[in-house]
């Protein structure tokens, strides 16, 4: 989507917005509209008693004095309660209305109501933002795509065409033009980097091996000037990824692990890492999954899938800020090579695992991923993210991920971040006596709990590898896939992590 900003009306448009506060004027919102077409929006509003409350919108078609096909008049709500994300939400419902008109040509006239928290620009490049997180759609493997403008065509099937279009342009009215476009480009940077990260969860397991998705980051990194490295399983045979190596023993495609640095701060402070669990397929392995909804597990990377995005948008918007991210990408498979449940591996660290069940997998990843960037780049703190249990649905549903640290500082900045961008976070607990049920008699621990707590006792497993660096866990299960719709996102994969990450590190440049 190409975005332009400028002080001029617009005269072409196929959708042209008008965002519209609670109770704000009409004739202030709609000035620059010619006069035939204001009264025409007046009567509108008045028909459909339009009072601008959020999640109301009025369409015209066919305004007069102008050539545009559609206005639509979108409510904002309470006008003291638009702050960034509340603006960037309304964003996405204007891309939604524009997008189910399959308008390819886009304009929107930006009046910030007065008690918004945001000026001018702020709120034009927000709202833009916003428009573009939803202007996605994952059509790569749809081999009739709709054509823009062909509204209602029935595919000579009796069944109305159900593919979206995309929005193309996207022209923003508004009279801080220069100062919003400035504004913009690292949210464009960022709405870029949600978008491949979304892609890469929407990806089918059959295309996205371990090796294709580390030839994807390398091909990420090299666009976007990250350096990166991948190890391969004789490096990571050389580097003792062992649990993670079990994991992947079952499978023909053979695991990869990928490091991302990031140097932006401009000095050699310890830097932020980024862990992420890279299911490119959960299987199971031998503790097999029942079939039914098995196929969401091509999902089980999202946590990897925001670890490389979250960096990708660091780099595209020059972050000042060290950071690392590191991936651990498998494939979980049940071949006669599989690890069987019961078997003992010595992880990286050197403390030992038994396996009783092989669908608890991810923590075995994570567990050396955890230990090796702790080594070797001595973070100042760890962040993994993981489609870790599925116990944190039903703690949680899919509305919160699940939050779990060992440090209050981290956790209270994670969770400030996370409502500042609609990526919301619930923390739980970490305790002794949590760490107690997974001790094992004939080894220093076993890989699942009990019944009870099942997020918690796969939080301990993973705390028991991040030493004393401030840490945080967050099982996105619930919220990287299949996740309930919002302003932002209508798409499976919803590239969750990204945006709260950055919004992490955007507080600590600020300092
Ligand atoms: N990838 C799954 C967790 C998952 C479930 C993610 C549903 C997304 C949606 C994970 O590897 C897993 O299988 N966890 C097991 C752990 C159990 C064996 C202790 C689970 O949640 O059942
Ligand atoms: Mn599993
Ligand atoms: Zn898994």
């Amino acid at each position: 989507m190409k975005v332009t900003f400028t002080p001029r009306a617009v005269e072409k448009a196929d959708v042209l917005i008008l965002p519209v506060a609670k109770g704000a004027d009409l004739e202030k919102v709609a000035a620059k509209l010619p006069k035939e077409a204001l009264k025409q929006v007046q009567n509108a509003a008045n028909a459909a008693e339009f009072k601008g409350s959020k999640g109301q919108s009025v369409e015209l078609l066919a305004p007069a004095g102008m050539e545009v096909k559609r206005l639509v008049l979108l409510g904002l709500g309470e006008a003291d309660k638009l702050n960034e994300k509340e603006v960037e939400y309304a964003g996405g419902r204007a891309a939604a209305v524009a997008m189910a008109a399959k308008a390819k040509d886009v304009a929107v006239i930006i009046n910030v109501p007065e008690s918004a928290e945001l000026d001018e620009a702020a709120f034009a490049a927000r709202f833009a933002s916003g428009m573009k997180l939803r202007n996605y759609r994952f059509d790569r493997y749809k081999t009739k795509k709709a054509e823009n403008g062909e509204n209602g065509d029935n595919n000579g099937n009796g069944r109305e065409r159900d593919e979206k279009t995309r929005i193309e342009t996207l022209t923003v009215v508004t009279t801080a033009a220069e100062e919003a476009e400035a504004a913009f480009a690292p949210l464009s940077a960022l709405a870029d980097s949600v978008h491949f990260a979304r892609d890469l969860v929407n990806e089918p397991g059959n295309v996205l091996t371990p090796k294709e998705f580390a030839r994807r980051v390398v091909e990420m990194a090299q666009e976007v000037g990250l350096e990166v490295d991948v190890l391969k399983p004789k490096q990571l045979r050389e580097e003792r990824f062992n649990a993670l190596l079990a994991v992947g023993q079952g499978s023909k495609n053979k695991p990869r692990v990928v490091v991302l640095t990031y140097n932006g701060a401009g000095d050699d402070s310890a830097p932020i890492a980024f862990v992420g669990k890279g299911v490119c397929f959960d299987s199971g392995g031998i503790s097999i999954k029942p079939s039914s909804g098995m196929e969401d597990m091509k999902g089980d990377m999202g946590g990897a899938a925001a670890v490389v995005g979250v960096m990708r948008a660091l780099a595209a918007r020059k972050a000042k800020v060290n950071a690392v991210g590191i991936i651990g990408l498998v494939e979980n498979m049940p071949d006669g090579g599989a690890q069987r449940p019961g078997d003992i591996v010595i992880s990286r660290s050197g403390q030992s695992i038994a396996v009783l069940n092989t669908d608890a997998e991810g923590r075995l990843v994570l567990a050396d991923c955890l230990d090796y960037v702790k080594e070797k780049f001595n973070p100042a703190r760890m962040i993994d993210l993981a489609t870790l249990t599925g116990a944190i649905i039903i703690s949680l549903g899919k509305e919160h991920a699940g939050l779990f640290s060992n440090n209050d500082d981290l956790a209270e900045e994670i969770t400030k971040a996370g409502l500042e961008t609609g990526e919301r976070v619930w923390r739980l607990p970490l305790d002794e006596a949590y760490d107690k049920l997974i001790d094992y008699d004939i080894a220093d621990m076993k890989n699942i709990g009990g019944r009870e707590a099942g997020s918690i006792t796969a939080a301990q497993f993973l705390q028991r590898f991040v030493g004393d660096v401030p840490w945080a866990h967050l099982d996105v299960a619930g919220t990287a896939m299949a996740s309930p719709k919002t302003d932002i996102n209508d798409s499976w994969g919803s590239g969750w992590g990204v945006r709260i990450l950055n919004r992490l590190v955007e507080m600590a440049e600020k300092g």
